[in-house]
């Protein structure tokens, strides 16, 4: 398989949001230990609105459109940080993918890149803040070092989830720099962030869309 298309995204979209639906409990027990336990239902809200819009981004004319639109709509209906946050990577990946309806490696590691380096403008967060970004980051690096060594697609998105799952996981032991958790100070080392946790969900339904 050399590219990926609008079909494997839509249902990319899908998968994301039954993941969150059956971890909605867990999400937001994440975000209880240290932030104000909204994320599972803010995550959940989110992609069931991009569910009910499934047929309209299946009809999508590109995948700018498609991520456009699913920007658009995380933005719209997700409270919190995290809303913006999840639409400015769906908006900003758009904007580098215009009137493409396949994605080879190298356009998903531009569109993801770009997406990337949106939400860091927008939430100003760097690798170790101990949010989304420590997932993110490593995730867009495994994806550039996979395209360097001429790896196949499939073989790139198995390392970007070993990756993504290794970030996630590091946060951990981070200290909170950014959004609530970060009043808690070093009370917040030993809890898992809620958001690297959803992105790494995400990015797992990302694999198993394409394989
Ligand atoms: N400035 C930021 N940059 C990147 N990610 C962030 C930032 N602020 C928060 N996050 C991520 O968002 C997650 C929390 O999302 P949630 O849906 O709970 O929104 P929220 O309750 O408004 O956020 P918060 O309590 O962190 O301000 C965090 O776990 C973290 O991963
Ligand atoms: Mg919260």
């Amino acid at each position: 398989m050399k590219t990926i298309n609008i079909t494997q995204l839509v249902k990319w979209l899908e998968n994301s949001a039954l993941v969150m639906r059956e971890n909605k409990d867990y999400l937001t027990k994440l975000d209880s230990d240290i932030g104000d336990a909204d994320h599972g239902f803010n995550m959940e809200r989110g992609f069931n609105k991009v569910l009910e819009k499934l047929d309209e981004l299946s009809a999508s004319k590109d995948i700018a459109s498609l991520f456009k639109n699913t920007g658009m709509t995380l933005i719209s209906s997700i409270g919190g940080a995290s809303g913006p946050l999840y639409g400015t990577l769906f908006l900003q990946a758009s904007i580098v993918l215009k009137d493409k309806t396949e994605l080879n490696l190298r356009d998903l590691k531009d569109c993801l890149d770009n997406g990337v380096n949106g939400v860091k403008l927008r939430g100003k967060a760097s690798i170790g803040d101990k949010t989304m970004i420590d997932v993110l980051d490593p995730v867009v690096q495994s994806l550039s070092d996979s395209l360097n060594a001429e790896l196949s697609i499939s073989e790139a998105l198995t390392d970007m989830v070993q990756v993504a799952e290794k970030g996630m996981k590091s946060t951990t032991d981070l200290i909170a720099k950014k959004g609530r958790a970060s009043y808690l100070g070093e009370r917040s080392i030993g809890h898992q962030d809620a958001g690297a946790t959803s992105s790494y969900l995400i990015v797992k339904s990302l694999k198993k869309a394409i394989n």
